[in-house]
């Protein structure tokens, strides 16, 4: 193997340097050239953004973000909005308990804080929805403080370029120390961005450029030919996989029987259809919100949570008028918009107008 000895050590001024010409246009950044005239991002951009890119792509956040500004420009009016309609704006990006922190958090940062958000790491942290990583990239990207900020794609850099070969989780500390002696106090808001778009367009999980890496000199990765290799991870357990069954109940006026499912617990604060539990295969049939001559639709719903898959069977009749449903409540076509609905009650729907398109 290599003498590692004799190779530089990375220096951050040189992927400021490459962040400078290959830095990504992304709708909630101000772009290095503009940074350096002195333009701040607007923290409510940057905090809402760091929110969405929690636990969605870049690329699905890309498409989203622009109609949430339009909607709500300021945190003020964001505070003044109800829940419902946010979590309507959500639906789609996953999560959703983000969403009703998202309302927390303003409402707090708009009533008592006079609609400024606090400029620092612990009073960021002390919001609802923002946890360490979200204070720290909201406080360097916002506030220019130098504050460590790490994420996925961030440990993955720091592992290859220190050639770390614990595997995760057990390496986070080593790669948190790393990222600290790393991160510059000058222009630390556009290094932890350029972090990130090195993770993102260079240094990526499978097949990272390191010819066009600034970096690619100083790591200890990929001077040893070991950067695909890293970082090693400790093998997860499979996923368990769930059943349920959902029931999509429409009347003769088009109406359609959803319920708001509870705050807590899965898709909390989500419209979806009524169902069952979602447990193991042999659960016993539920009983279903209304009398009637319930039929099942060929085909099934696969979805992955973070925990388990779930493969729901959908059912669905045609409701009386005077229908008096143990659960939920009929919404009518002018109420009822199909991208209010989370991800995999939408797949349901789906299938179902499928059905009803071509019986
Ligand atoms: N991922 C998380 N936060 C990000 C940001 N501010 N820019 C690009 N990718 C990100």
């Amino acid at each position: 193997m290599r003498d590692t000895t004799d190779i530089p050590k990375p220096r951050a001024q040189d992927l400021l340097t490459w962040y400078d010409h290959h830095a990504r246009v992304l709708p909630w950044r101000v772009g290095p050239a503009e940074r350096a005239t002195g333009v701040m991002p607007d923290p409510y951009r940057v905090w809402l953004s760091e929110i969405m890119l929690q636990q969605t792509t870049v690329a699905t956040v890309r498409g989203r973000f622009p109609r949430f500004m339009t909607r709500w420009p300021s945190v003020r009016d964001l505070a003044a909005t109800d829940e419902a309609d946010v979590m309507a704006e959500w639906a789609g990006l996953g999560y959703y308990a983000r969403a009703r922190n998202l309302l927390k958090c303003a409402r707090q940062v708009s009533d008592h804080m006079d609609g400024a958000f606090p400029g620092t790491y612990e009073g960021l942290l002390a919001l609802p929805g923002i946890g360490p990583y979200t204070a720290a990239a909201i406080s360097a990207i916002a506030y220019d403080l130098p504050s460590p900020v790490m994420d996925g794609n961030i440990e993955r850099v720091m592992a290859r370029l220190f050639a770390i070969s614990t595997p995760l989780p057990a390496a986070k500390p080593v790669l948190r120390a790393r990222v600290t002696d790393l991160t510059p106090q000058a222009r630390p808001g556009d290094y932890a961005q350029a972090v990130m778009d090195l993770g993102a367009t260079i240094c990526t999980a499978r097949r990272p450029t390191c010819s066009l890496c600034p970096w690619s000199g100083a790591c200890l990765g990929h001077l040893t030919g070991r950067a695909t290799d890293l970082p090693r991870k400790t093998a997860q357990k499979p996923k368990p996989t769930r059943h349920g069954i959902v029931y999509i109940g429409a009347r003769a006026d088009g109406a359609l029987l959803l319920e708001t499912r509870p705050d807590k617990g899965l898709l909390g604060g989500m419209l979806g259809w009524p169902g069952s539990d979602w447990e193991g295969a042999d659960a016993p049939a539920p009983t279903p919100p209304a009398d009637a001559a319930w039929q099942s639709l060929t085909g099934e719903i696969r979805h992955t949570f973070t925990h388990f898959h779930l493969i729901l069977k959908v059912e669905f009749a045609t409701l009386p008028q005077t229908a008096e449903p143990s659960v939920g409540q009929f919404m009518t076509p002018d109420r009822f918009r199909p991208g209010d609905l989370p991800t995999v009650m939408r797949k349901a729907y789906d299938l179902w107008r499928k059905h009803i398109n071509r019986p």
